[in-house]
């Protein structure tokens, strides 16, 4: 049965490389709003030239597809989205995890431009890679990696943390992930006319912050030694 639209359907790996490579390898078949998850992904992949690590089974480490129409609304794709509006991506997904958290308990900010913090340490990446036809946003991959259950962090990563750990509870991962993507389907549709895009922007500003220049450097540097030690 074709699923309705607007509902992502849920695919699981057991083992993938990442699954943002998956997802982009497989484009063509793929359904707008299908969601390519692994247990475990061998070559996790983070911004720029970073790495994601992930204990095997523990979090949720997943890509959702975004396919959009371009210029003319089509059925079974998402609203026409201009490239200089891909901002909005960004803005839905790091959105959407924090009403995740919220309904959890915990109360999460966006360190920009898209990590998910809870005081002082990362709980969320986000890995987005949009593909453009001219001026409009043709898909958009977008890769999520939520620490879930996992509880010892290598000592030489900078500042992780877990819902495990800040709620003391264990989760399951098929029904949590099935949680995030009913949030994010919600707010996939807030993205439909213009003034839900207008109150999708002011709410990412209410909630995101620049952490200050010698604290990011002191990271980056503290990340590169973490990569290194591989
Ligand atoms: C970052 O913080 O630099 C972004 C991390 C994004 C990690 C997720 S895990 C699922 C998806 N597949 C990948 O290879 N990366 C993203």
């Amino acid at each position: 049965m074709k699923p309705t639209a607007g509902t992502p359907v849920i695919e699981w790996h057991e083992t993938l490389d990442s699954t943002n490579s998956e997802v982009r390898r497989r484009i063509r078949e793929l359904d707008n709003l299908s969601v390519t998850a692994a247990l475990r992904q061998t070559a996790g992949r983070g911004r720029g030239t970073h790495r994601w690590c992930s204990a095997a089974g523990e979090n949720l480490t997943f890509s959702v597809l975004l396919r959009f129409s371009t210029a003319k609304p089509l059925p079974g794709l998402l609203p026409p989205l201009a490239a200089a509006d891909q901002q909005l991506i960004t803005d839905i997904t790091t959105l959407s995890l924090l009403a995740f958290l919220r309904e959890e308990g915990v109360q999460a900010r966006i360190k920009w431009p898209n990590d998910i913090w809870v005081d002082e340490r990362k709980i969320c990446g986000i890995l987005v890679e949009n593909i453009l036809r001219g001026p409009w946003v043709e898909s958009s991959i977008v890769g999520i990696g939520l620490n879930l259950n996992q509880r010892r962090f290598p000592d030489n990563l900078p500042n992780p943390t877990s819902l495990s750990l800040l709620t003391g509870r264990k989760y399951d991962l098929s029904a949590t992930l099935e949680r995030c993507c009913a949030i994010y389907a919600e707010y996939i549709h807030k993205m439909s006319d213009a003034e839900g895009r207008k109150s999708l922007a002011e709410a990412f500003k209410q909630h995101v912050f620049i952490l200050e220049e010698s604290r990011q450097q002191g990271l980056d540097e503290a990340i590169a030694r973490f990569e290194a030690s591989f």
